[in-house]
């Protein structure tokens, strides 16, 4: 119920003749769905499958028929503005389900993106009032956490690699690594000065459902954590002979050699951990550690839950963020999954060079694989469960949003509602300050913002 767009940016909207549809907002009840008319003629995607290049996409190509609600073939639609190698929306014939490829790394992912939610011809082409974006990728996996296959759905992304950055060999000798968050002067603590990108935090009640859904449950009810419903993923022998490496990983001195890396010797499976976005492929046990440390620090996480890296996923969720603040779509509809095709750093036996570049790790076809395993899952779930739970919404009952307090409400992270509580409006009148310093980049963050952090 945090997740308000004031009544300010509502008020200062109704001002623009515009044909968008008003997009319903998660407070409204369902009896409040007085203004989800589709606009006459568009295309109301339920689903938006979001994929970086060729391969993530094609899986659903050739996959969904399965599902008995058409192929994305059926319909192609140009749009201005998106990549130029994957120039075209594809859609069932119904145009209940679509998919988008982004092009790969921040700048395709945010370019392709905004023309797809923001865009002339888009606008002219889609009603995204109700549509759900699902984020359909393949990541780096930390071996703490999952495996080869794993498919996680995040409630944090993270743009972990946006800090200064010293080379290791430069760095002061007591540096544990070379990145320091804005504003500050030592590894490992939160900025103090922000963009608004570093954490980006989705609708936990329906990263449950899906996370349900794609263990094979009903989706209904937030994320009962419960094993009943499981359905594994597909796995695969030359994967599990990869990960297989990570058995003779021990722990620090006195932890009775723990397999810190316990995770990674497991068959794959769903889970619950967040994503790390940095254009930087990075490898390795300190860089990803480093991160690890970042996304700890900055979303105020008490345990690790940095399980995926990828290149795209802060700047997708950015531009639905916009798009929400446009009334273009509905931010509380974003859904992030991504499956381990490689890990982020090597098993112990290994340096980080042979893991990166010389030995195949076997998880790119797997990972594929179960992208679409999980993620036909949710798509078939949202579907079924239309009329009862996914077309009026899963409200969510976290802060959803940036580290500014965009869409309202006050982050748990970052400096606070830079907008009071009130979110942004359109015009901008609601900001208090607090998100940019009069002294450049090094300017401390936090003075009359409101908020604590
Ligand atoms: C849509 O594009 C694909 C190639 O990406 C092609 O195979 C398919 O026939 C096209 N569909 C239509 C209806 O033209
Ligand atoms: C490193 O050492 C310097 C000088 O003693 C000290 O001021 C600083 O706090 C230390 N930094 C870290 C990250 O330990
Ligand atoms: C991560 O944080 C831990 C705990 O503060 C610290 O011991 C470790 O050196 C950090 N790792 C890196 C690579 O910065
Ligand atoms: C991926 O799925 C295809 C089609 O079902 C199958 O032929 C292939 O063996 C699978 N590969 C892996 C690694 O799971």
């Amino acid at each position: 119920m945090r997740l308000r767009l004031s009544l300010v940016a509502i008020v200062l909207c109704l001002s623009h003749v515009s044909s968008a549809v008003a997009i319903p907002r998660h407070e409204s009840s369902p009896d409040d769905q007085a203004h989800p008319r589709q606009a006459y003629g568009k295309i109301a995607p339920k689903v938006m499958i979001i994929n970086m290049f060729y391969d993530e996409s094609k899986i659903w190509h050739d996959s969904l028929p399965v599902l008995g609600k058409g192929s994305l073939l059926e319909k192609n639609i140009t749009l201005g503005g998106l990549h130029p190698l994957h120039p075209h929306v594809h859609c069932t014939a119904s145009g209940a389900v679509c998919q988008a490829t982004l092009g790969e790394a921040e700048i395709n992912a945010a370019a392709s993106m905004a023309a797809l939610v923001l865009g002339a011809d888009a606008q002219a082409v889609f009603d995204y009032g109700r549509t759900y974006f699902l984020v359909s990728g393949i990541a780096g996996v930390n071996p703490k956490l999952g495996t080869l296959g794993s498919v996680a759905l995040a409630r944090f992304a993270v743009q972990a690699a946006l800090q200064y950055e010293l080379d290791a060999r430069d760095m002061p000798e007591n540096f544990s690594t070379g990145y320091l968050a804005y504003g500050t002067d030592a590894p490992g603590r939160p900025p103090t000065s922000f963009y608004g990108t570093e954490v980006m935090e989705v609708n936990e009640a329906l990263r449950d459902a899906a996370f349900s859904l794609a263990r094979g449950g009903s989706g209904s009810g937030s994320g009962s954590g419960g094993g009943s419903d499981y359905v594994g993923l597909a796995d695969d022998d030359n994967a599990a002979s990869y990960r297989a490496k990570y058995e003779l990983a021990t722990g620090p001195q006195g932890t009775h050699h723990a397999n810190v890396y316990a995770a990674a010797t497991a068959p794959p499976s769903v889970l619950r951990c967040d994503s790390v976005t940095s254009d930087n492929y990075y490898s390795g046990p300190l860089l990803s550690e480093a991160f690890e440390n970042t996304t700890q620090a900055w979303t105020g996480q008490a345990a690790v839950t940095y399980c995926m890296t990828a290149q795209e996923d802060s700047a997708v969720l950015q531009v639905l963020l916009r798009a929400h603040l446009a009334r273009r779509a509905d931010f509380g509809r974003a859904i992030v999954m991504r499956a381990g095709s490689n890990f982020d750093r090597p098993p112990p036996s290994m340096t980080p060079f042979e893991h990166l570049r010389l030995l195949g790790q076997n998880g790119y076809q797997l990972a594929l694989n179960n992208t679409w395993n999980a993620g036909s899952r949710i798509v078939a779930g949202i579907l079924s469960d239309w009329d009862g739970v996914y077309g009026p919404g899963i409200p969510p009952a976290n802060y959803v949003g940036d580290v500014f307090g965009s869409l309202g409400g006050t982050p748990t992270f970052g400096p606070g509602s830079v907008f009071g509580g009130r979110g942004a409006a359109a015009d901008g009148s609601t900001y208090v300050g607090g998100a940019e310093g009069g002294a450049g980049k090094r300017a401390l963050i936090g003075g009359g913002s409101g908020g604590g952090g």
